[in-house]
């Protein structure tokens, strides 16, 4: 088997979808899936084949969600750069709204789409400045942070948007941030958005998007494979209140996705450091970043057949920057040339980051349906 590879327990993922459509039904809420966590086509297909929308950043990936088979009326599109030629993608294929970010990408959208003679529907992002007490680099909430209108922008808009004939408001868009695990903040944000579905109550608004952000059990993935919907859109549900007309959707990514996926790695060779033992492995921080970019830490398991003795390892990887390490001190069965680890949890965001750095391949993937996903014999658990 070639590796590194990504591995994907498509099984796992349907089940998923299906607990997060039967936890967020029964409340009328929409799901959007964020196409960023991963856009490998077969899992977009996967999750089109659920009836779920998507919710993209970029023009490519509205047509990426649109190829595997996703309705454009139920594809929303954000982002803080949209070009003008993916503005105009989004208001040619019809999709259900575009969030914006700032007046002059209002300003934009209602010329482009006005020179078409269509009306585009669009939400205004905001921003709660509301610290989602996650890494910093996955906070996207707060007045520091690039996302969402300020006030003063956001005054012009409202003033401005009845003379706009390029574009209707529907209603706004939050999100404040990935792999949060604490539900308080999400508590905060319903209440925050009660407050500005109140301020603008003569807005006739239908619409509400509360983004994604629900975290998943990097520790203990094999004990939580699905995450826990009920208690996220319970919050919602028990909090949120900003009208019965208004359609409520959010965007989840990381919690559709993350279990699904593993990087399965070989060992190249096992070094004897001076005071530690480096297992070098053929993945790399170019195939799943999330460490060196986060310092993200992902469960790692032994998939070669069992040896009783177990050693430590710092598990790192061939590119040349010292962020490139999977692990430190990880205990394992003592390891040789050649053996199968695997990276667990790395649906999210580990594909779709990941890059040629260094020149290195592609990296490919493969699926399972669950019942093959013991092809190899997992050995410690
Ligand atoms: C606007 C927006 N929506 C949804 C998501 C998905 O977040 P998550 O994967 O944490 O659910 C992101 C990711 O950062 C995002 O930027």
């Amino acid at each position: 088997m070639e590796t590194p590879a990504y591995r994907y327990n498509l099984g796992l993922l349907r089940q998923t979808l299906d607990v997060a459509i039967a936890e967020s039904s029964p409340y009328g809420y929409n799901l959007h899936y964020a196409v960023k966590a991963n856009s490998n086509p077969r899992i977009l297909e996967t999750i089109a084949q659920s009836g779920i929308g998507a919710d993209c950043v970029s023009g490519n990936e509205v047509q990426a969600a649109l190829d595997a088979g996703f309705a454009a009326g139920r594809i929303v599109f954000a982002g803080v750069g949209k070009t003008n030629a993916e503005i105009e993608l989004a208001i040619v294929k019809g999709i259900q709204c575009i969030h914006v970010e700032s007046f002059e990408e209002l300003l934009v959208i209602d010329e482009l789409s006005a020179t078409k003679r269509k009306v585009t529907p669009v939400a205004l992002r905001l921003n709660p400045n509301l610290d989602a007490g996650t890494h910093k680099y996955i906070t996207t909430g707060t007045s520091q942070n690039k996302f969402g209108f300020s006030n003063e922008e956001l005054e012009e808009a409202i003033r401005v948007l009845p003379t706009l004939n390029g574009v209707k408001l529907i209603g706004f868009h939050f999100h404040i941030g990935s792999q949060i695990l604490d539900f308080t903040k999400f508590t905060q944000l319903a209440q925050f958005a009660n407050g500005v579905y109140q301020r603008f109550s003569n807005l006739m608004l239908t619409y509400i998007n509360l983004g994604g952000g629900l975290g998943i059990d990097y520790e203990n993935p094999l004990e939580n494979p699905i995450p826990n919907f009920s208690e996220y859109f319970g919050t919602f549900a028990t909090n949120l209140n900003v009208g019965n007309e208004v359609s409520v959707h959010f965007e989840p990514g990381r919690s559709l996705v993350g279990q699904c996926g593993e990087l399965l790695t070989r060992v190249l060779y096992i070094k004897r450091g001076e005071d530690r033992s480096f297992a070098v492995v053929d993945a790399g921080m170019n195939n799943l970043i999330r460490p060196a970019l986060y310092q993200a830490k992902h469960s790692i398991y032994c998939v070669s057949p069992l040896v009783d003795q177990r050693d430590t390892y710092d598990v790192v990887g061939p590119i040349c920057e010292s962020s490139d390490v999977f692990g430190t001190e990880i205990e394992l069965p003592k390891l040789m040339r050649g053996d199968l680890l695997a990276i667990r949890s790395a649906g999210a965001y580990g594909e779709s980051m990941s890059s040629r750095y260094n020149l290195r391949n592609v990296t490919p993937s493969f699926f399972t349906t669950g019942s093959e996903a013991k092809l190899e014999m997992v050995v410690e658990e």
